[in-house]
This record gives structure tokens, sequence and C-alpha cells, in this order.
């Protein structure tokens, strides 16, 4: 493996440079407040590398889902910083951080989020036709056939499976070949073979298309498929591995999945 991240505890500090598709500077949110206030993200930073395959893993309640909202812009910070590229996304109007999240990130999310009213096809190509722009029909022909879509792509989300509708959401998100996807457990409801093609193909993309992904997942399995893992716990990354293995990977989460490990 070229350019893998150095192991060590501060690998994963962005050092400002271009080669990073999204990074967080010091960022911090909290959700509530008085009692009810909870420290999601306690002053993370953060570079994803460009064109690697990236996985964030952590106990639930962690920071994961937080972080990769934050960092793809769909929710605000309290403080810090965060980039898309060379863009700022901190302190964009909403118009402008629309036409970002649309041009420049693709979602893989727990829920969907497909339209129930379009058939599979029309979910896939959603974004692309929003943003006026044609796709790549060899490319798109790839990703329906690399998910298995190809018998349901005129049903609507409420006549397919839970899986199926994942992986319209996984096809949907590599369509337009955007800068850099967020993935957040895409292939938490699928079954084992459907979820193993699912990150093959998610993988097969970052090595033959430099495509760029950062996906969370709890599967050690799943993170195996990445170049590094992040380990975020209590809302700050914690550690981070390069080239892991099914085995590495739950070695070091069992460290964290002990009770008071993961207590400040
Ligand atoms: N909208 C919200 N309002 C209040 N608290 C929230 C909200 N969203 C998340 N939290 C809290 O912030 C913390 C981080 O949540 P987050 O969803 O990022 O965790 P996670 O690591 O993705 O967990 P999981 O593995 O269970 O999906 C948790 O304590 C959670 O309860
Ligand atoms: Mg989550």
């Amino acid at each position: 493996m070229t350019n893998a991240a150095p192991s060590g505890s501060d690998a994963h500090l962005a050092p400002g440079a271009g080669d990073f598709a999204a990074r967080a500077q010091q960022v911090a949110k909290r959700y509530g407040r008085g009692d009810a206030e909870v420290v999601a993200l306690d002053g993370v930073t953060v570079g994803i590398p460009r064109g690697r395959f990236t996985a964030v893993m952590g106990p639930s309640g962690s920071g994961k889902s937080t972080l990769m909202h934050c960092m793809a812009g769909l929710d605000s910070i309290d403080s810090g910083q965060v980039f898309i590229g060379d863009t700022q996304v901190t302190g964009l109007k909403d118009k402008q951080l629309t036409r970002l999240r649309r041009d420049k990130i693709g979602f893989i999310f727990q829920a969907f989020n497909l339209v129930p009213t379009l058939t599979a096809l029309e979910n896939i190509t959603l974004p692309m036709d929003i943003a006026g722009r044609r796709p790549d029909r060899e490319w798109l022909d790839q990703v329906i056939d690399t998910v298995g879509l190809r018998p349901r792509l005129k049903h609507r989300p409420s006549e397919l499976s839970g899986g199926q509708q994942q992986r319209v959401a996984c096809a949907r998100a590599l369509a337009s070949r955007p800068e850099i996807i967020f993935a957040d457990e895409p292939t938490g409801n699928l079954d084992s073979r459907s979820g193993a093609e699912v990150l093959g193909f998610l993988a097969d993309s970052v090595a033959r298309m430099g495509q760029t992904i950062v996906m969370v997942t709890h599967d050690p399995t799943a993170a195996a498929y990445a170049d590094q893992v992040l380990f975020l716990t209590d809302g700050q990354i914690v550690d981070t591995m390069a080239g892991p293995t099914a085995e590495r990977v739950l070695e070091r989460m069992k460290g964290f999945e002990l009770p008071g490990v993961a207590a400040r």
C-alpha cells in the first residue's frame, strides 16, 4: 500500500495540505442545554484522505453519525471549522451549502432517504437530474449491475426490501462520482452476501476510480475493506489503524466495549 496513513496517535491530524477531501478542525457539537446537554463532538480534528477508503468506528453514541453530518454540512457546529476540499463549509450561505452538497458530496445514511414516489432508477439519478447533469450511462450501468438492482429499477422504495433500498441509496451516492461519499452503516441492513458485494463495490470504486469514501460501521469485517480506520470515543478521535484486518479491528474494539473504558 502506498500513501497509507502512518499509525500513531496523531496520524489523523490534518496538516492543512490539499490531499484531504474533507477536514474537520477542532469541531465541537453539543445537543441540548443545561442538564440535558450532550457533547457529541469534543474538538475533533481529522482529515479524510482523498482517493482512499476510510472507516470510522466507535461505541454507540460516540459521535460517529454526528461527525458525518457535520462534515457533510448537514448539521451546524458550535465551534471549529469544516472543509470539503478547499471550501470552508462553516460560514457558507444556505444556497452555497446546498450547491456544495449537491455537486461534491454523496450520502449513504442509516435511513435510506429515498423519495417514495420515485422508482429505484429515478432515485438513483435524482441528484444528477436536480443538478442538470447527464449520467455517464456506462458507469451507471456498472453501478446498477454491481449492486444487483437491474430487475428492480422500476419499483418504488415501498416495493423493495430494506436491503434493496439500501442498495439504491449506495447506487445513488456512487452514480455521480462525487468528490466524497459519506456513508453511515451502509451495509447495516444487508445480509452478509449483499453486504460484501456492496463493500466490494465501494472498495473497488476507491481503488479503480479514485473515489473518496468515509464509512461508519460497527462491523470489523466491513472496516477491513477500508484503507484505514479511525476510532472515535466520546466525540474524539482516539486512534487510527492503517491496513486494517477484521481481527485487528475486533481486538481494538474490545477495548472500547468494556464498561468504564469509554469513560473520561
Ligand atoms: N438530535 C439529537 N438531540 C440530542 N442528542 C443527540 C441528537 N443526535 C445525537 N445525539 C446524542 O449525541 C451523541 C452522539 O450521537 P451519534 O448519533 O453521533 O452517535 P453514533 O456514534 O452515531 O452512535 P450509533 O453507533 O448508535 O449510531 C449521543 O449521545 C446521542 O444521544
Ligand atoms: Mg450513528
